[in-house]
């Protein structure tokens, strides 16, 4: 039996990028929202020899993350899944990004559990703002909530965003919430999907140069001195998150598990080197 791949957010930005490095043997199932996006995205990974299935699905509601199990399964050994889905601060409002951010990685690690055995590796994309979280707002209790009382999580989650002061500002700390609640889950999955030979690892990129972050970075001032606080002052490119993103996926990685993976061309070691 072939070997799937299953890429969330796989149209565009990171997700797209992370298809073209997956080896030509795997079949690729990409998926998100809007069928055009993905038709494009399987024109161009056709044309570099690829084997790509899609499919529509928005990975915040259960049963469509159900149905794109069905359909990988029904093509192959799931082997690898890259939840790269996600919306940014100014895609919607708390609740949306809690829904789309949090509930969606909830969703995918859970249903694809059940579909995948010893081998087999998660990769959920988060971002460098979960590490931005001050520690008194971010409450493991509420995190536990997610898989077995989700309206009570998304409930407490929203209020927590809410408990920043400014106008708007809400949909910000709500996508910081989100994402460390992603790093937070990817890890404890990691300790339970061990058991099956499952390896959970997650991803935190920096200010990537993908619509998303173009977007990002002209509505906010703070990325600014983010993208001088780099190595490199710029922006990563969604190539190089691509690469690094399949890397890690890629099964020699055995012992890469149960942790967060930063990748923000040293933005965050930048605070301590440039502002002196
Ligand atoms: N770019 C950055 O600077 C940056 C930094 C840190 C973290 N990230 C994270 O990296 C991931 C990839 O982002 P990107 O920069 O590559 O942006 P992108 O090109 O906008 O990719 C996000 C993808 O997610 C899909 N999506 C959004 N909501 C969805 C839903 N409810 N269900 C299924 N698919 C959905 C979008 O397609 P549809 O709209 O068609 O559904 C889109 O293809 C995201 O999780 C993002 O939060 C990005």
């Amino acid at each position: 039996m072939a070997n799937v791949c299953v890429i969330t957010g796989g149209g565009s930005g990171m997700g797209l990028e992370t298809a073209r490095n997956i080896p030509k043997d795997v079949i690729l199932v990409l998926t998100g929202r809007t069928v055009s996006k993905l038709e494009h995205a399987k024109e161009i990974l056709e044309a570099e020899g690829h084997e790509v299935h899609l499919t529509a699905c928005d990975v915040s509601v259960r049963r469509d993350v159900h149905e794109l199990c069905l359909l990988a399964a029904s093509l192959g050994t799931i082997r690898t899944v890259i939840h790269s889905a996600g919306l940014s601060p100014t895609m919607g409002d708390a609740e949306k990004i809690i829904m789309v951010n949090a509930v969606g990685t909830k969703n995918v690690n859970m249903e694809f559990y059940k579909y995948m055995n010893d081998g087999g590796v998660i990769v959920d994309i988060a971002s460098s703002s979960a590490y931005d979280a001050p520690g008194i707002l971010v409450k493991h209790q509420i995190f536990e909530e997610a898989e077995y009382q989700e309206a009570d999580f998304v409930r407490h989650m929203v209020g927590e965003a809410r408990m920043v002061p400014g106008e708007g500002k809400d949909a910000g700390f709500a996508y910081t919430l989100s994402k460390r609640f992603v790093v937070w889950y990817a890890a404890k999955c990691a300790h339970e999907y061990a058991k099956k030979g499952i390896r959970v690892v997650s991803v935190s990129p920096g200010l990537i140069e993908t619509e998303m972050g173009t977007r990002e970075a002209e509505a906010w001032d703070y990325t600014k001195k983010m993208i001088e606080n780099t190595c490199e002052r710029r922006m990563g490119t969604a190539e190089e998150m691509g690469f690094t993103i399949a890397m890690i996926a890629d099964e020699r990685n055995g012992y890469l598990s149960g942790v967060d993976i930063l990748v923000d061309g040293g933005a965050s070691t930048g605070k301590q080197f440039k502002d002196k």
